[in-house]
């Protein structure tokens, strides 16, 4: 028999499978497609304390294997999401439920995560690598002291299990991952999108409104692998890996790469059942190669 369990900072998931913040919206529209049951987690679009109505239009673009996202964090704000969305989600599924959050000033952050600490919620996801904002986001995500800064402040003051979520647009991922580990934070998740651009030729206009935006989808696939091999191979907090996974195969080359669970992101625009797809085939891929647990799978990787 095989377990599919997995336990991160003392929270116990049913299965290594989450979605990705920013793609599940809330839950409503895919509860149509799956049981939200089968689900080990679920990763709520990114908070901020006040609403935020995004960046303007166009701000999705298609590229090859991927997507290019300039949303600019629309959200309903804190207040509104614990009292229409949360109570919602939580009736309809027992997966866990994870908030990301995202700020403005550190101050703000520790006041969402003081916020959302009172809350059902079982995890917080600290956001400090959205590319498509003026303030926040990358920045502080993309420097190591401000990482260990922030991190530190926000762990002071939550009173639940927090995940730094790590941006991809630096040299070094070990750099960063090892400022969150030493900031207090309880595990990691990696990657969010990479910066990128798209032009059209005729009106020779960036594509996207704010000209930049984060790249994820398959394109991004073996960097994503790359910097979650190389994070959980610095650090001993566990690591959430995550950027283009698109079949059960990918969620597999993640795991063995060394993360303990994986996020399903802009796959599921695709194919809305996804992360159930991705469970069975980790399950049946374990059945297959002998592995009781996914501790077991988890890093075993065999590296030249
Ligand atoms: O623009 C956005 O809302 C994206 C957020 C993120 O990548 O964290």
């Amino acid at each position: 028999m095989i377990n599919l369990k997995v336990k991160l900072a003392g929270v116990e998931f049913e299965n290594p499978v989450m979605t990705a913040s920013g793609t599940f919206g809330f839950g409503r529209e895919y509860g149509e497609y799956f049981d939200l049951n089968e689900l080990g987690a679920i990763c709520v679009k990114g908070l901020t304390l006040e609403p935020r109505e995004g960046n303007p239009p166009p701000r999705i673009a298609e590229t090859p294997a991927g997507i290019l996202n300039s949303v600019g964090l629309q959200n309903p704000g804190v207040k509104m999401f614990l009292k229409s969305e949360l109570p919602q989600l939580k009736e309809v599924t027992r997966a866990k439920i994870i908030a990301n959050m995202a700020g403005n000033t550190i101050e703000e952050y520790c006041e969402m995560a003081s916020i959302l600490s009172e809350s059902s919620v079982d995890m917080l996801e600290m956001n400090i690598s959205c590319p498509n904002v003026a303030h926040g986001g990358a920045a502080f995500g993309s420097n190591p002291d401000m990482v260990f800064e922030i991190t530190s402040r926000v762990r002071a003051a939550a009173k639940k299990p927090l995940i730094v979520k790590l941006s991809p647009n630096v040299t070094d991922i070990t750099e960063v991952a090892l400022a969150a580990e030493q900031g207090g934070a309880d595990a990691l998740s990696l990657i969010n999108t990479l910066l990128g651009m798209a032009i059209d030729i005729k009106t020779r206009r960036p594509i996207l409104k704010r000209n930049v935006g984060g790249l994820s989808g398959p394109a991004v696939k073996p960097v994503a692998v790359r910097m979650v091999w190389q994070a959980a191979n610095a650090v001993r907090i566990p690591v959430i890996g995550m950027g283009g996974i698109a079949s059960w195969e990918d969620a597999v080359e993640f795991l063995l790469a060394g993360a303990k669970m994986v996020s399903v992101g802009c796959g599921m625009f695709r194919e809305p059942a996804l992360p159930v797809t991705v469970k069975n085939g980790i399950a049946a891929y374990m059945e297959k190669n002998n592995f009781q647990s996914v501790e077991e799978l988890s890093g075993a990787v065999q590296v030249y």
